[in-house]
């Protein structure tokens, strides 16, 4: 276990994302952030929330790392993690049954991320279907959502705000809040905006109102209305993305043979034909 609440104090830096900077930028002790888990560094907040779950923190609980020495992406790719240079965060969630679909969960977090970074940096990300945060084409973020199996889903987030450079693989791929907006983030002050967008959301989303949340979410959409590429059944599909249903599913408009089918996306990957 990090240094929670009570725990002690790990090496506070001028701009880190300890309780204490949390607390002090206005952190309530709501659902998410009753409890924190606090790591200078942790092989990944997604894997160190699973454990955390599986011992019974309750939901809220947030896992929260300065840096990840084996952070994770989707498709089991690295996720880019130096110290003081991102938001790196897990949530565990305790969802009914009837609400554990990963797919749901991860653009409801997209955007709570799109209004918080919006909120804090004046930056307006695009959501990428299902998981990306796009600023004018580059990853600004991502977000892992996996199911424990045991009754929990761990919403993992993460979120490139300081970064002046990347590594030489994600050059031209990849940017940050910082060189988005050319101004120094405050990654706390971005934390808590996140966390309390989506306490709120989740709340809004557990009484029933998706809709209005899906609705945000086409509005912050750079996906639909593009054509896109996705290899579905191990056969490569190209269509124009037209909507989301309410399972989160990705509708693609696919042209054969004169004809027009749709096609539903459930996860996986698409490739944007035009830059978003
Ligand atoms: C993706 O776009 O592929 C998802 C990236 C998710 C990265 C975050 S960082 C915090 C959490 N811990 C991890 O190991 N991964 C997620």
């Amino acid at each position: 276990m990090g240094s929670g609440d009570q725990g002690i104090n790990i090496a506070p830096e001028l701009d880190d994302i300890s309780p204490r900077s949390l607390r002090r930028r206005g952190l309530r002790y709501g659902v998410l952030g009753r409890v924190l888990d606090y790591h200078a560094s942790v092989g990944s907040t997604n894997n160190q929330a699973r454990l955390l779950a599986g011992g019974g923190y309750p939901e809220g609980t947030v896992v929260l790392a300065e840096e990840q020495t084996s952070g994770r992406g989707r498709q089991g790719r690295a996720w880019h993690s130096p110290r003081g240079e991102g938001v790196f965060l897990s949530v565990i969630l305790r969802p009914p049954v009837d609400a554990m679909e990963v797919a749901r969960l991860t653009l409801v977090t997209g955007v709570a991320v799109v209004e918080a970074a919006q909120e804090t940096t004046g930056i307006r990300l695009g959501l990428k279907w299902p998981n990306d945060l796009l600023y004018h084409g580059a990853k600004v973020g991502g977000i892992l959502t996996e199911n424990t199996g045991g009754g929990a889903v761990i919403v993992g987030i993460g979120i490139n705000t300081s970064q002046a450079e990347f590594p030489p693989e994600l050059a031209g791929k990849a940017t940050s809040l910082y060189l988005a907006s050319g101004r120094r983030v405050d990654r706390a002050a971005l934390v808590v905006a996140v966390l309390q967008h989506l306490e709120a959301l989740y709340a809004a989303f557990l009484g029933g109102a998706l809709a209005g949340i899906l609705d945000d979410w086409r509005r912050y959409s750079v996906t639909l209305g593009q054509r896109v590429r996705a290899v579905v059944n191990d056969e490569v599909v190209e269509g124009l993305a037209v909507d989301i249903d309410d399972h989160g599913a990705l509708l693609l408009e696919i042209e054969e043979e004169g004809a027009v089918r749709t096609q539903r996306l459930w996860a996986g990957e698409i490739t944007m034909l035009r830059p978003a």
